[in-house]
């Protein structure tokens, strides 16, 4: 393991630190506001639209009024707020203390502080948790950082109570030919070793998953799809957008007529029953 938990933490409060000047209208999130934003061009998430819209079902799917939620690794915790804004008490988690304070604020922002703690901490040790204190764990981009650490994944199962659910929305490291693009990409944008591209989920965790709880769904996304990668920044141009559809439709076509090739996608959505 190259990164400590000290530079992941640096990186990620140097990430989210400027956020917390943002007055609260910006800061609130709801329903609408999740949808607004993930379907706006404008905004960085765009290019992971489909995953998160298809999360956001699977999260619609499950009783989250009155259910005691985890945002794992929640980072700019706007997840772990709107759920609360769904009526869930949430506790937003991160290694980085800016995320932490970012969530907090949402929370304010959006009328729910009542129902939203947050700590700070290394996902690695839980113990701050007692046996099944939550319903759902969420985890969107997160696993991917924390199941290095020893320990880290008997812990998120340890505080996940028995039927509880699982959803993890995370990049997908089963086709070696996106690895490689994946990696060349970061090197060639410079992009931080701390945003961890190049530890991802693959068949191994999942397989993990399998053997831990009753039931796992998945399911996964985006194969020629994944070179929206080649297109960020780039979704306010109209033929990014379209370059970008198409892919998908193609995508679409090739996953229901070969669904071998489905282990071999970018990206993936996990539901799984403890
Ligand atoms: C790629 S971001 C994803 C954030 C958020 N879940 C989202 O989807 O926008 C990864 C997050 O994991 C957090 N993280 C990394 N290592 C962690 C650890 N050991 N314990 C807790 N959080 C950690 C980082 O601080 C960061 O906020």
């Amino acid at each position: 393991m190259s990164i400590t938990p000290d530079q992941e933490r640096g990186f990620y409060d140097a990430v989210y630190s400027p956020f917390l000047d943002r007055p609260s209208e910006e800061l609130a999130v709801n329903r609408d506001v999740m949808i607004r934003t993930l379907n706006d061009p404008k905004q960085p998430v765009y290019e992971r639209r489909r995953l998160y819209l298809r999360i956001l079902d699977r999260l619609l799917a499950l009783p989250l009024n009155g259910s005691r939620i985890l945002d794992y690794g929640c980072g700019p915790a706007d997840w772990g707020v709107w759920m609360a804004t769904e009526g869930a008490h949430v506790t937003v988690l991160d290694l980085s203390p800016a995320a932490v304070q970012l969530g907090l604020k949402r929370a304010a922002a959006s009328g729910v502080a009542d129902r939203v703690r947050g700590e700070a901490r290394d996902a690695s040790d839980l113990s701050c948790f007692a046996d099944a204190e939550f319903d759902i764990i969420y985890a969107s981009a997160a696993v991917h950082h924390t199941l290095k650490y020893q320990h880290a994944f008997e812990d998120l199962v340890r505080v996940l109570k028995p039927g509880g659910v699982l959803v993890l929305a995370e990049t997908l490291g089963n086709n070696p030919v996106l690895n490689l693009g994946r990696r060349l990409r970061a090197k060639v944008q410079g992009e931080a070793e701390e945003q961890g591209e190049e530890i991802i989920l693959s068949e191994s965790e999942i397989r993990l998953l399998r053997t831990t709880f009753r039931e796992v769904h998945t399911e996964e996304m985006h194969l020629l799809a994944m070179g929206k990668r080649l297109l960020r920044g780039r979704f306010t141009s109209k033929w990014a957008r379209q370059c970008l559809r198409l892919l998908e439709i193609i995508d679409d076509v090739i996953l229901y007529t070969l669904p071998f090739l489905k282990r071999y996608c970018g990206e993936i959505v996990i539901v799984a029953v403890k």
